[in-house]
């Protein structure tokens, strides 16, 4: 085989060696492009009307050089979808791919049928409706393709946005002002500067040398000295990153999958695995307007450098506590554990209960509205085995205990992501608002084509 010149940056590395591949340091070049509100089609009261479009394109990721990219109502990516709690939500989904695609929400409480698993397939050229009522709080969320097999290469090539479920207490923050996604996502490019997943392919998922954030490579970001929210997304097919800040201060995170925690929790770094989100607020108040300050990986890696502009606000954007409402209750989380799931293997070999996935098998059922306790347990290999996050689909759970022990803070609000250390056995306490059939599955995206998913059918 032969490797892109680009590729060899980081020490040549070849089959395992490959999980370790550096990722480039942004030098700040370009100002972080921040994506657009999403505008829909009609609003008639409570009924809300949109249209997403998965479509082809061209981007110019590289200066002067068209790159072929997907993208939801844009050549790269989506737009921000903004959802308010109790709004009817009718979306039009159109597939103008060359290829079958789905729409998943991830982390949206959604039915079965609309929530866009592998069987919820939409061929080139068709559309589809759906509508659901948005019921959860304010919190972060996406969606993303869900195909049967081809999810990390759809999303590898493009196909993933925000959304924002917004409630009624009001917000102190302003998107695009003090209010930034971080969208992180490792790419790969050829020679000529394309995207080449078939080149990359990689049992274990795929990795790339190029930080994109929000699509943008190197980006910088100019912030008023306030404190400032970011929404951080790991849109990765497989990595994962552990930020922190340059200078080693602290930050606080506010919220996490299934949005606000009780309370901020104080953090000088933060692991974020494939699909996890996480809110932090940075107070660049404290900082020197001409301190160089940057977001970096634990391993020094600089992901995004910043700007401090001295216009600032007084600093009074808070959010007021207690952030959650607690819908699972004290009570649910000391049940008996009444579903077991094992995660094992690496590679074509991951399975999930000895088993790979079937779309014509239910693995589980659960009731509508019963809390039930599931063990989820990471079981080394020989190998030693690798971080696998569990997700599941159509719910938001809240973990009880990791190994035994209580979760850290920043784990003990509502998550439909868990990360699994080799060896980890995690309790959580899990409850579908909604009937349907719904996925679970490790969200390394090449576990989950390579059949490390199951499906629960929830009545
Ligand atoms: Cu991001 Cu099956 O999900
Ligand atoms: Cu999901
Ligand atoms: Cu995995």
């Amino acid at each position: 085989k032969n490797f892109p010149e680009d590729r060899s940056r980081g020490p040549m590395m070849m089959g395992h060696g490959h999980h370790n591949m550096p990722l480039q340091q942004s030098t700040g070049e370009n100002e972080l492009r921040i994506p657009p509100i999403l505008e829909s089609d009609k609003e008639i009261g409570n009924e809300v009307y949109y249209t997403i479009e998965a479509q082809k394109g061209q981007t110019e990721i590289f200066e002067g050089i068209q790159t072929k990219t997907l993208g939801y109502n844009s050549s790269f990516l989506g737009p921000v979808m903004k959802l308010k709690k109790g709004q009817n939500v009718h979306i039009k989904l159109k597939n103008s791919l060359d290829e079958e695609t789905t729409f998943h929400w991830h982390g949206l409480i959604i039915d079965g049928e609309a929530d866009g698993g592998p069987h919820d397939v939409i061929q080139p050229g068709e559309e589809k409706e759906i509508n659901f009522k948005v019921q959860q709080d304010r919190a972060t969320l996406w969606f993303h393709p869900h195909p049967k097999g081809k999810t990390a290469k759809q999303v590898f090539e493009g196909l993933a946005g925000l959304i924002y479920i917004e409630d009624s207490k009001d917000d102190p923050f302003e998107y695009g002002e003090n209010d930034f996604p971080l969208i992180l996502q490792d790419r790969t490019f050829n020679n000529q500067k394309q995207l080449d997943y078939q080149f990359v392919q990689h049992p274990d998922g795929t990795m790339g040398e190029s930080l994109l954030i929000n699509g943008t490579l190197s980006p910088r970001l100019t912030v008023n000295n306030e404190k400032v929210r970011f929404r951080l997304l790991n849109g990765s097919n497989m990595r994962n990153y552990t930020i922190k800040l340059s200078n080693n201060q602290s930050f606080q995170q506010i919220a996490s999958d299934g949005g606000l925690l009780n309370a901020p929790v104080e953090l000088k770094e933060l692991q974020l695995t494939p699909s996890e989100r996480a809110e932090i607020v940075i107070d660049f108040s404290k900082f020197k307007k001409d301190e160089d300050i940057k977001l970096i990986m634990d391993d020094g890696t600089v992901l995004l450098p910043f700007q401090i502009k001295d216009k600032g606000k007084e600093v009074k954007n808070e959010i007021q506590e207690p952030l959650t409402p607690v819908t699972i209750s004290n009570e649910e989380m000391q049940k008996q554990v009444s579903k077991e799931i094992v995660l094992f293997g690496m590679g074509h070999h991951v399975t999930i209960n000895g088993k790979k996935f079937d779309m014509n098998r239910i693995d589980f059922t659960q009731k509508k509205g019963e809390t039930e306790v599931w063990e989820i347990y990471n079981k080394p290999d020989m190998m030693g085995g690798m971080i696998h996050p569990f997700h599941i689909h159509g719910t938001q759970f809240k973990v009880i205990s990791i190994n035994g022990e209580e979760p850290p803070e920043n784990l003990q609000g509502y998550k439909d992501t868990i990360a699994l250390d080799p060896g980890d056995r995690a309790k959580i306490a899990v409850k579908f608002e909604e009937k349907g059939v719904f996925m679970y599955h490790c969200h390394i995206l090449e576990h989950e084509d390579n059949g490390m998913m199951g499906q629960i059918k929830v009545e």
